[in-house]
């Protein structure tokens, strides 16, 4: 009789190809799967029956900031609870290496929602980080990216201007090591001040470094409002400039004057992509979050205030309330609370809708682990689509949005033996209750775990299990060039 470490029995298979759900038992020997079929024949040291519920590939989080995350709280608990086992970090052109940071430094923002404290960036280079991450390592896997706007802060005295000749030189020799020692490809956040004044032969300049590996640019365009389109033809060009496929992070239209042009902006991404590759990513909510700004209150409707360093008992509390408090205008009280961090309600739930359901979109929290009320995507994002979108507003079938979590991400960012449940990948699985799967973390409670999640399995060990995890730490460092097959 076959024997196997793991078999998991009965369940409706969705492998994270996008094929239609079928019966399968699922066979696991070490790290990997090895039989997919009828394994009725056979046994496992450890059986799980998985009767009534869906068998997935374990989910992707296309856009996180778990760069410290991963190493702060290991369990990953946010993840874990809602099946995602793995989690691509350093987007928006913030990562947490290479910039080892004077003990004196100010972090500047947006790279403080990383870590407020200059001791955290103590990485001098990505070979640090990785072994960092590989020695202690966490519940889930991890695949990284590296940060332009880290890259400026570790290379130029000053970030109000463009980077000089020899300070390109110097960003491209920091990407040239992570690309080396492991990272997978480079992002970039010229929406935010300290990459704003990059100029766009800079951010090629840096990303033609990627022309001599697999990777991939993912990036924060420069406008997610009036100036969208021209944002969107710079992120191609610097994809180009790198021959790497092209990540449009959390796709927006920003601010009443621009709903509604999502139909524009989702034709303008299907043209480039008969030029290049090119993928985005979305998260289900109608509100951003990202760093307290005074940019933002003239295009939000309403605004939660995530974290204040001064005022962390401010913390979960409409801005409008804040300032009401401390008797100031809110473009004062948006000073009076620096570093901080906020939750802006600025998009349109049609755009949402229309971005999610685009075969392409793969599915990417942004959430932001380190803010005392943090937005309820941390917690809920990957229940949410299965839950709210996909059950029980119809928005696409079960194997699309399971696919948009899995197969897709892995296939767009190119991750080996990933995304998709089959003889010879790795055995990251998730099983879920498809009638109780859904978000419990709502902007009063943006911490509150989502239920439906029954067993996640990280490179073939139980990880979480009924309602908790188990202690299980088999995350991985995912490289480019990991083995496809055994
Ligand atoms: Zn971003
Ligand atoms: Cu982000």
């Amino acid at each position: 009789m076959t024997a196997f470490d793991i078999v998991v029995r009965h369940g409706l298979l969705v492998d994270g190809t996008g094929a239609p759900r079928r019966h399968a038992d699922v066979g696991i020997v070490g790290r990997r799967v090895a039989a997919i079929g009828d394994l009725s024949g056979a046994v496992g040291a450890i059986e799980i029956d998985a009767t009534g519920r869906v068998v997935a590939p374990g989910f992707i989080d296309a856009h996180t900031h778990d760069d410290r995350y991963l190493m702060l709280s290991p369990e990953m608990p946010a993840k874990l609870s809602q099946g995602v086992t793995t989690v691509v970090t350093g987007n928006c052109g913030i990562s947490l290496a290479p910039w080892r940071a004077p003990a004196d430094a100010t972090v500047p923002p947006p790279l403080n929602l990383l870590g407020q404290d200059p001791a955290e960036f103590r990485f001098a280079d990505f070979a640090t980080y990785l072994a960092a991450l590989e020695a202690q390592p966490a519940a889930i896997n991890a695949a990284c990216l590296v940060g332009h706007t880290t890259l400026r802060v570790a290379a130029m005295a000053s970030l109000d201007r463009t980077a000089t000749d020899a300070e390109i030189a110097a960003m491209q020799a920091l990407l040239h090591e992570a690309m080396t020692s492991g990272a997978i490809g480079l992002s970039t956040g010229a929406a935010y001040p300290t990459a704003m004044p990059a100029s766009t032969a800079e951010l090629t300049g840096v990303a033609s470094v990627l022309r001599q590996f697999d990777s991939v640019y993912a990036t924060h365009i420069r406008d997610e409002g009036d100036k969208i389109f021209d944002a969107l033809d710079e992120a191609f060009a610097v994809g180009a400039a790198g021959s790497a496929p092209t990540v449009i992070s959390h796709h927006k239209l920003i601010g009443p004057r621009n709903h509604g042009r999502s139909t524009e902006t989702l034709a303008h991404i299907a043209q480039a992509m008969t030029r290049q590759p090119v993928g985005l990513d979305c998260y289900p909510y109608t509100a951003g979050s990202t760093i307290l700004r005074r940019d933002r209150l003239a295009v939000a409707s309403r605004v939660i205030v995530t974290s204040s360093v001064p005022h962390p008992e401010y913390a979960g509390l409409d801005l409008d309330d804040i300032a009401k408090r401390m008797g100031l205008s809110p473009e004062d009280t948006v000073d009076a609370l620096q570093p901080a961090g906020a939750i802006y309600f600025l998009m349109d739930e049609a755009d949402v809708q229309r971005i999610l359901a685009y075969p392409p979109t793969m599915i990417g929290s942004d959430g932001l682990p380190h803010d005392t009320a943090p937005h309820p995507r941390l917690w809920g994002t990957f229940p949410r689509v299965l839950g709210h979108y996909c059950r029980d507003i119809g928005l696409f079938t079960l194997e699309a949005a399971v696919h948009k979590m899995s197969g897709l991400t892995a296939a767009t960012f190119g991750l080996p033996a990933r995304g998709v449940l089959k003889p010879g990948y790795f055995a990251d699985i998730t099983i879920f209750d498809p009638e109780t799967i859904m978000d419990r973390a709502t902007w009063g409670a943006p911490t509150s775990r989502s239920v439906g999640i029954d067993t996640v399995i990280v490179n073939g060990v139980v990880s979480w299990c009924g309602d908790a995890a188990t202690g299980a730490r088999a995350g991985a460092v995912i490289r480019l060039t990991d083995d496809v097959a055994m």
